[in-house]
Formats: structure tokens, C-alpha cells, sequence
């Protein structure tokens, strides 16, 4: 019964015309408009919907402000629906509207399940050259003038014992952990998709996050980086600027290989551009990590945070989940280690 990716993410949002200059600058396809909300396409057939954060065709929000109010996640037929269906109501209250459930997680996010036609998406990166390495003779690169974001590949929420919220979605929606860094978060994928994750849930421990519930960022998939950096000149080019605390501008995760891009979001939180991101199967053994050696192979800022120094090359296999154990409950040590007694809540 397997979930096939992102289909629907519903943001509540303090300014519904910058929202949608926004999306749209960021080559997301506007959709027909239903009464207020306004949805934006992508190729996979994965929207974002936008709404007046008020509005109350939208949950309850768990948080201030701006923000992700539902992600809904597809499932390939109307039999998993059902199952699933089953399976939650054992351990959370579940709406069913048509084709849909609707339900709140562990954490009190409102998440979603829908069947879901996904459509095929063909991506065809230009190959990359180096010496005695020719796969592109007598050939230009393709002449990108704009980003054309073709999937949503991963969301990622905040959580104050990110064990028990990756747990919850293995035992009730069959996620799969695709890596663990340590005193940072875990990376999970859901079972019918390949990117690396699919859902991330980074501490609320890291400085200043206390207390901080839902949603941090969401990344779409574009072919390389000659998409992301296309994409991110015509957004700084339309006024949108990249500054963040760290991590801005183009960077590339050790953990998942993905090159990255974020922009600061008036929808809340960040939107990601994506690329070359490890693809895997149930083949992988997940890894553990040191949270600086994953974060990142280089950064094209943010030496101070990313940099080399006093990084420890700290990664192990992880057979059978079995670092997870040590991580239970609130972490709080920054950058490594548990926190010292910290609280074992399981
Ligand atoms: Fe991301």
C-alpha cells in the first residue's frame, strides 16, 4: 500500500498577493482558482494551495503566524486509502472526505491522505563533461531562462523528539529511514518514492527553535544546477532575497548528495530548489551521522557554519535503526551529542 509522494501542501498565509507573486516567480504553474484559495502546479501533479491564514477551510494551526496548515500525502489506490484508513484509526482520529483522509499526526500537524494520479514527470540533465570523461560532444548545454520546478520531493517539520515522530510514520505509514543525524534529526522516505526523503524532522533543541511546532521548509525537484541557479537569479532579479541565517545561496548536503537552494517564504518557512539528489530503494542501509559532516560537503557562504574546520568524519552504517535508540526525547546539544540527561521519553 504504498504512498507515492507530496500530493497536496496547504498554506495558511498573511498575504495572499505576495503568496501568489511569489509561487509564481518561482515557476510554479497557477491552477484554476476555487472560491479564495489559489493552487499552483507542478509537473508530477503535486499543487500548493494557499489560503488566508484565518480562513477556516483550513485546520486549526499549531503555530504563529504563516505556515504549512496540511501536507497530504498520495497513495496509489483507493484499497491502500482504505487500509490506511484502518490501521490509523487505532491511533488517531481520522476524517474521511471522499477520496481523502484527514487526520493529525503525533506532533499535532494536520497531514492528509488521497488517492492520487500521479503523472510521469521526464527530466533529461544536460551530461556533464570532464577530461577523458566526454558524454557531450559538439553540444551546448540546454539554454535555461527559468526554473520549472517539476516535483515537491520533501517537506520538513520541526519536532521536540524527532525518534518518536520518524517512528510513528513507520509504524502507521510504513516511512523508511533513509539517514540519522545525530542530535539533528531523521531523514524518512515513504514507501512508494525513491528520492532520498520524503519527510525530515530537524530537533527543536537547535538554538532559538524552542518551542517551535509544524512546518520548516519544503524542496522542489528541478533538473540541475543550472535550473537552481536560472531559478535563483530570476527570483533575486524579481526583489525576492536569499538572505537566512545560514545555509544561504547554493550549497551541497553530504547526506543525500542533493545540491540545494533555499528562499525565505512570505508563505512561511523556506522554499527549496532541488537537485541530483540520491535516489534509493529498499536496498539502502540507512547511515548515522555527526550533524556538521552530513550538513555538507561546501557551501557557497556560511564558511563559519559549514566550513571545514573541526569537523569530525563521523559515519557509520546503520543497521536495523539501531542509533535511533540513544536519541529518544527532547535533544538539545548543539552541535553534537545527546544533551546530558536528556529525557528518555519512551
Ligand atoms: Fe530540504
Amino acid at each position: 500500500m504504498p504512498i507515492i509522494g507530496i500530493c497536496e501542501v496547504i498554506y495558511g498565509v498573511e498575504d495572499m498577493e505576495t503568496c501568489t507573486r511569489f509561487w509564481t516567480d518561482y515557476g510554479l504553474v497557477p491552477l484554476t482558482q476555487e472560491g479564495v484559495a489559489r493552487s499552483f502546479g507542478v509537473a508530477s501533479g503535486s499543487r500548493i494551495t494557499i489560503l488566508p491564514k484565518e480562513d477556516p477551510a483550513l485546520p486549526p494551526a499549531n503555530f504563529e503566524g504563516p505556515g504549512v496548515r496540511r501536507t497530504v500525502f498520495g497513495v496509489d489506490t483507493l484499497d491502500a486509502l482504505e487500509g490506511y484508513a484502518q490501521r490509523l484509526a487505532s491511533v488517531t482520529e481520522v476524517e474521511r472526505v471522499g477520496n481523502s483522509l484527514y487526520f493529525l499526526d503525533c506532533d499535532g500537524n494536520p497531514i492528509g491522505l488521497r488517492v492520487w494520479d500521479k503523472r510521469p514527470v521526464m527530466c533529461r540533465p544536460d551530461p556533464v563533461n570532464a577530461p577523458d570523461a566526454i558524454v557531450r560532444l559538439n553540444q551546448h548545454r540546454k539554454w535555461r531562462v527559468r526554473a520549472e520546478p517539476r516535483t515537491i520531493n520533501h517537506i520538513v517539520y520541526w519536532s521536540d523528539d524527532y525518534v518518536r515522530s520518524y517512528e510513528w510514520y513507520r509504524d502507521h505509514l510504513d516511512f523508511r529511514m533513509s539517514d540519522h543525524s545525530k542530535a539533528n534529526g531523521i531523514f524518512a522516505r515513504a514507501s512508494g518514492t525513491y528520492e532520498h526523503h520524503t519527510l525530515f524532522w530537524v530537533t527543536t533543541g537547535h538554538p532559538g527553535r524552542e518551542g517551535t511546532k509544524g512546518y520548516a521548509h519544503i524542496a522542489f525537484g528541478v533538473e540541475d544546477i543550472d535550473e537552481i541557479m536560472v531559478g535563483a537569479n530570476y527570483m533575486m532579479d524579481q526583489g525576492w532575497s536569499n538572505q537566512r541565517p545560514f545555509a544561504a545561496a547554493l550549497n551541497r548536503h553530504r547526506i543525500s548528495s542533493a545540491l540545494y537552494y533555499y528562499f525565505p517564504c512570505p508563505c512561511g518557512g523556506d522554499a527549496e530548489y532541488h537537485a541530483d539528489t540520491d535516489y534509493v530503494d529498499d536496498g539502502w542501509v540507512p547511515r548515522v551521522w555527526e550533524i556538521m559532516f552530513g550538513a555538507a560537503m561546501w557551501g557557497s557562504s556560511s564558511p563559519g557554519f559549514f566550513g571545514a574546520k573541526g569537523i569530525s568524519w563521523d559515519v557509520q552504517l546503520d543497521y536495523g535503526e539501531a542509533s535511533i535508540e540513544a536519541w529518544r526525547g527532547p535533544v538539545s546539544q548543539w552541535p553534537t551529542g545527546p544533551s546530558e540527561g536528556h529525557a528518555v521519553t519512551k
